[in-house]
């Protein structure tokens, strides 16, 4: 989809079980097609891929840590079914643990990315691979905010965004300089926009 160049989203945008994708967010994501780290095609939003490329090029180059794409923009139906999933395979509360209600997920916004990692030529793209690989995934986390990026579902914070501890899971919000406050203070990004509602 090309769009005119005066529309733009909300890079801020919150979703989360409080509030559902905003009406009409669609219309303002530019999605491509790419290729992810399995060659399967799947949908992004333009810049959060390429913040992305950058920050793989950098883990590569500077950490000899292999990251790619898993995946990221999910239709409503699409998290309707993970969620229906995870429930008949782990369990409700493993379900509600990794996976936003259908509708409530900001996989929906294309602004959001699961990384996977390859460890010994194997691409380590499930829950429970990638929370093993987590020493990995804590270097990532470091080299986040300067590509723009925030570590969405932080651990400490399962009480707040009401997920659990997510390693994989990036946020981009189109803002490097924003990403590194937030971070420093150690906010996830349901309490930065509580505190901007406030001011
Ligand atoms: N795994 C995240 C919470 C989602 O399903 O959107
Ligand atoms: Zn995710």
């Amino acid at each position: 989809m090309r769009l005119d160049s005066g529309n733009k989203p909300d890079y801020l945008v919150l979703v989360n079980e409080d509030h559902r994708l905003p009406e009409g967010f669609a219309d303002t994501v530019e999605l491509i097609t790419v290729a992810n780290a399995m060659g399967e095609p799947i949908q992004v939003e333009r810049k959060t891929y390429e913040a992305f490329l950058r920050l793989q090029e950098d883990l590569l180059i500077h950490d000899g840590i292999e990251a790619g794409l898993s995946n990221s923009f999910r239709t409503v139906e699409k998290q309707e079914e993970i969620y229906t999933r995870y429930t008949r395979e782990f369990g409700p509360e493993y379900a509600a643990k990794y996976a936003a209600k259908p509708g409530h997920s900001e996989h929906h916004t294309g602004l959001a990315i699961d990384v996977g990692i390859t460890v010994n030529g194997k691409f380590h793209r499930t829950i429970e691979e990638l929370l093993r690989v987590d020493h990995l995934f804590q270097i990532v986390q470091k080299k986040l905010p300067e590509y723009g990026f925030l570590l969405r579902y932080p651990r400490g914070k399962e009480a707040v965004t009401r997920i659990g501890y997510e390693p994989w899971h990036y946020r981009y919000i189109d803002s490097p300089a924003l990403a590194r406050e937030i971070t420093e203070q150690g906010l996830c990004l349901e309490e930065y926009c509580a505190r901007c509602a406030v001011k």
